[in-house]
């Protein structure tokens, strides 16, 4: 039996931590910081997510803005807005929903914003700050994960770690933080030979595949840390994760649940991410 990681209470953790020091800033320094988010179009997740973004700041205590744009924005509308943005003084993070529309170069908006205002560290210059161990921002769900395994007390160096999925988003970050943590890292993806050989080695298993159930029993070694990074909506509107939990959760020492595991802990990040915003664009070192 697996010790269930509860990513609900350890994001509340987070965001409480944050909203003491939103707190102190505001009575310091006079700084709220502000968070923008940019949703172009009307895909259905994309707005629950931006709600719960929106929420989370008012919990902070931070000014939220939304650029709701139409599905036919352009791409030079688009980075205009961002442009202005960057410019504007009043906003600390900006955060482009991502999918955007197919007619816009998504690299193109990312690589458009201030990295200092990068709160999602999807720019190449956070990117490759985060290669060298440099980062002021770590991506949000990666660095939600680390939390995750610090607060079950996981050791991670040494460990075979394995994560399965290489998005820019989550998989190829993820296996740099952990690298950082001086895991032995490998990342396998659609090519991978063998996929389940590995896998089984795993003594730290992060899927991030996005797809329900893909990581099933045979592929988990027993007392692995297993930490599922999918929300997968299925036909009868349930969200699943990208592990088969009934069949992992016997043979794991610990595993993150579907819904309130790592999702959670995105969010959390995100509003961390945001006040390390303002306080840098404000010159505040602590
Ligand atoms: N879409 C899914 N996850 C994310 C994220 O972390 N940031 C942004 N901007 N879009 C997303």
């Amino acid at each position: 039996m697996a010790k269930l990681i509860d990513g609900k209470a350890v994001s509340a953790q987070v965001k409480e931590q944050v909203r003491i020091e939103t707190a102190e800033l505001m009575a310091k320094h006079g700084i709220q910081p502000s968070l923008a988010v940019v949703i172009v179009g009307s895909d259905p997740a994309s707005r629950v997510y931006v709600n719960n973004k929106k929420k989370a700041c008012e919990a902070m205590g931070f000014k939220s803005l939304e650029y709701a744009l139409p599905e036919e924005t352009t791409q030079e509308e688009l980075v205009a807005l961002v442009k202005k943005m960057n410019a504007d003084p009043e906003i600390n993070g900006i955060l482009v929903q991502l999918p955007v529309p197919k007619h816009i170069n998504d690299m193109a908006i990312i690589k458009a914003i201030n990295p200092k205002k990068d709160v999602d560290a999807f720019h190449p210059e956070n990117v490759g700050r985060i290669a060298i161990g440099e980062f002021k921002f770590l991506p949000c769900t990666p660095a939600g994960v680390m939390a995750l395994i610090d607060s079950a007390g996981i050791e991670v160096a040494g460990k075979n770690c394995v994560v399965i999925g290489r998005s820019n988003i989550v998989g190829k970050p993820m296996g740099m933080l952990l690298m950082h943590r001086n895991g032995t890292v490998t990342v396998c993806h659609s090519y991978t030979k063998d996929l389940a050989s590995i896998t089984r080695q795993a003594d730290i298993l992060v899927a991030t595949v996005g797809k329900p159930n893909f990581v099933t029993g045979d592929m988990v070694k027993e007392g692995a840390v297993v930490i599922d990074v999918g929300i997968n909506r299925l036909d009868n509107g349930k969200l699943c994760g990208d592990v088969n939990f009934a069949e992992v959760e016997p043979k794991a020492s610990y595993i993150t649940p579907v819904p309130g595991g790592v999702g959670p802990m995105t969010i959390a990040m995100l509003m961390r991410n945001t006040l390390t915003a303002a306080k840098l664009q404000n010159g505040i070192k602590d």
